[in-house]
């Protein structure tokens, strides 16, 4: 865990993104630096489709045209974050070697052409991408401008070949001593499922165990194949990093990751991830606290280390149901935003629009008219003078949060897994949810792998938080007796990592800490809610006694005597009147238990009650603003005041210093606020302030 940052050859932040001059007659290129230079870009990620050209058989290879991209570029200053082009497979690879495609989970094989189809268990794909890799690195890894590799693009899907499968057993034997502790491990006498060898265990698709992608009849077994697939993808990606390595020892080499994207453990990538990276692309009606999650779960892979924002659109999508456009000044906060959470970089896909292809429609820097007068060039180039201004000092800063939520992939999987309780149950809704609520008093929280070191925080949140696995029952009940406070819920620590139900009281290893004992847990439609009344304490001032209101799942709880009931089921069900939230000292600490899915009002009072004497302050500010903070080594601390909506929006400086960007823009003298004015940030207004240590 060495790398903090990733900058450009001169030190400024990295300003650029995906650029594929392959698609254009070369003529434009020089027009293209020009138009760069003139909105500040100073990165291209270049090469990340085209493997096709640069090797036209299996044993020829043509760098010609590359040679020139990248003397082009280089010639024009740019720093270069170089992809290593194995996202797509070539025609001819995949005629010649059919094992390199993949089979789907019905059964059907793949042929040729897109993308995200090469079955990483195929001793050929590895061989020539890691060939292709290692190629790529000797010829242009020692350039001073090559600032970062890129392996592959969007790792995405499955493979259920045969190959795939032979894989999986060779897996399975190493993970499991014996058949008998396999079939123990995944109860498969559930079913008559047993197996007596590991010669007989399939991919759990469609024709044999699956019920579908994410499910299986045994969730041991489906969640095996999840955690199997996820290493296989990372060992392809590990396989081209070392050909990298060969040539180019030092610079760091990462893969863009994506939101609530599933498929593969993005927290087991670890060391092998010297920087993390990835693409964001928000719909229409994404909360900001929900990009906000993302930049902090991207942000959490390296333990808090900034990470690159690889893609973004300059203004629209092409692939979203109905393609929003950003809105003037959107894109420039969108990405102050990813700035304000970690990110050291700020990148588009994609530099000039495709001039065909199934993403002709995808935004773009240069647009089809090839001029710097669309209102996106010239936001983009706003946001460039900014960048070049004051990007660099932001470089390697961090957060202080001290609050952290939970958040582990495979519990994910658990829970996708999950036939029952209850189909509308999303993990990332659930953490979020509390997120939301830090985020709209302006709480930073960090966003950790369940295998961090949790000591340092006040609060863990641990929602929904269903399988746990080796010592993460043990470290949370360390934690609490150690004074930490925890927050649990419905569907909290029910799992072992194989998915079988711990036996005894639920939260059953973590029962003792709760102080609580979930007997049932009853299951509602989306629209049916359930009134939350207030507890034993705290007593309702005023003698309206109303909590809030909760739904999708309530748990019956029994609390033991010494524990405090902050809410009660109203209403009628027939669980009416006992205990929905509770709290629990145990050691110095103290754990809430949430048995239900809280609504706004609800939450509210939950996290005022883990706030209750822990110090944390919140920066009030009105809804749709944002106010993070991120800490430069020496202590300079930078105060994002940002404004998600299209109105303007007054808010409370909360400290002082010097007011970077100003009013919509660099100012040429940044001017000093204090804290406790009010400052009015224009429709998706941006404030950067600056206070010295
Ligand atoms: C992804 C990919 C890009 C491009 C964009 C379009 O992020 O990495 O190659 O397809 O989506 O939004
Ligand atoms: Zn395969």
């Amino acid at each position: 865990m060495t790398m903090t940052t990733v900058s450009a050859a001169d030190g400024r932040m990295l300003y650029g993104g995906d650029y594929n001059p392959e698609q254009w007659p070369e003529e434009i290129w020089a027009k293209d630096m020009e138009l760069f230079h003139e909105a500040g870009i100073n990165e291209v990620t270049l090469n990340v489709f085209s493997w096709a050209s640069l090797q036209p058989s299996e044993h020829e290879y043509d760098f010609s045209r590359l040679d020139r991209i990248v003397d082009t570029v280089t010639k024009a200053g740019m720093s270069i974050i170089m992809a290593t082009s194995t996202g797509a497979l070539p025609s001819w690879l995949s005629l010649e070697y059919p094992e390199v495609e993949r089979v789907d989970f019905f059964g059907r094989k793949h042929r040729q052409g897109e993308r995200h189809d090469a079955c990483p268990n195929s001793p050929v794909y590895r061989r020539l991408s890691a060939a292709l890799a290692g190629k790529l690195a000797e010829r242009y890894g020692h350039l001073a401008n090559v600032v970062g590799w890129h392996i592959s693009n969007e790792y995405g899907g499955y493979c259920y070949c045969e190959r795939c499968t032979q894989a999986f057993q060779q897996w399975l034997r190493k993970h499991y001593a014996t058949i008998d502790d396999l079939n123990a491990a995944w109860n498969t006498a559930f079913w008559s499922g047993t197996f007596q060898s590991f010669d007989q265990i399939g991919l759990p698709d469609f024709a044999g165990d699956g019920i579908d992608g994410n499910r299986a009849v045994l969730p041991g077994y489906t969640i095996d194949y999840r955690r199997f697939f996820s290493d296989s993808i990372r060992e392809a990606y590990h396989l081209e990093k070392l050909a990298v390595r060969e040539h180019d020892a030092a610079t760091p080499v990462t893969t863009n990751f994506m939101w609530r994207f599933d498929n593969y453990d993005y927290q087991a990538w670890g060391d092998d991830l010297d920087i993390a990276s990835w693409d964001c692309y928000p719909q229409r009606d994404t909360k900001p606290s929900s990009t906000a999650f993302w930049h902090e779960v991207i942000r959490g892979l390296k333990h808090g280390q900034p990470f690159l924002l690889m893609e973004q659109t300059p203004s629209r999508q092409n692939w979203q149901e109905y393609c929003y456009l950003k809105a003037p000044g959107q894109m420039r906060e969108m990405s102050w935003h990813a700035v304000a959470h970690g990110a050291d970089s700020v990148q588009f896909f994609q530099l000039r629009r495709s001039r065909g292809g199934c993403e002709k429609f995808h935004g773009a820097v240069i647009d089809i008219d090839g001029s710097n007068r669309t209102r996106v060039f010239r936001e983009v180039a706003q946001l460039g003078g900014e960048l070049k201004r004051f990007g660099s000092r932001l470089l390697g800063s961090r957060s202080a949060a001290r609050v952290a939520v939970l958040f582990d992939f495979q519990n994910w999987w658990g829970l996708e897994a999950c036939v029952g309780p209850t189909r509308g149950l999303d993990y990332v809704d659930e953490c979020e949810r509390y997120f939301a609520e830090f985020a709209r008093r302006n709480i930073a929280v960090d966003v950790v792998s369940a295998n961090v070191d949790i000591d340092a925080y006040a609060i863990v949140l641990a929602p929904c938080l269903y399988m746990l696995r080796g010592d993460m029952a043990d470290r949370l009940r360390a934690y609490v007796r150690g004074g930490g406070r925890l927050l649990l819920t419905t569907m909290s620590a029910l799992v072992d990592e194989h998915d079988n139900l711990f036996q005894g009281e639920c939260p059953v290893p973590l029962r003792d800490v709760a102080g609580v004992w979930a007997e049932e847990t009853d299951a509602l439609p989306p629209d049916m809610a359930v009134p939350l009344v207030c507890g034993d304490a705290p007593a309702p001032a005023d003698g309206d006694d109303v909590f809030g209101a909760c739904g999708l799942l309530c748990d019956i709880m029994h609390p033991d005597d010494d524990t405090r009931v902050l809410a009660r089921y109203g209403g009628d069900a027939f669980y009416a009147g006992t205990p929905a939230i509770t709290a629990h000292d145990f050691g110095d600490g103290r754990c809430w238990y949430v048995g239900t899915m809280p609504d706004e009002m609800a939450a509210r009072t939950i996290v005022d009650d883990l706030l209750d004497g822990t110090g944390i302050s919140e920066m009030p500010s009105p809804a749709g603003t944002e106010i993070t903070v991120r800490i430069a080594a020496d202590g300079t601390r930078y105060t994002f005041l940002l404004n998600h909506t299209a109105q303007s929006q007054a808010v409370v400086v909360p400290c002082d210093g010097v007011d970077l960007l100003g009013d919509g823009g660099a100012a040429d003298t940044p001017a000093e606020v204090s804290i406790g004015t009010e400052i009015t940030l224009a429709p998706y207004g941006v404030r950067l302030i600056e206070t010295r240590a």
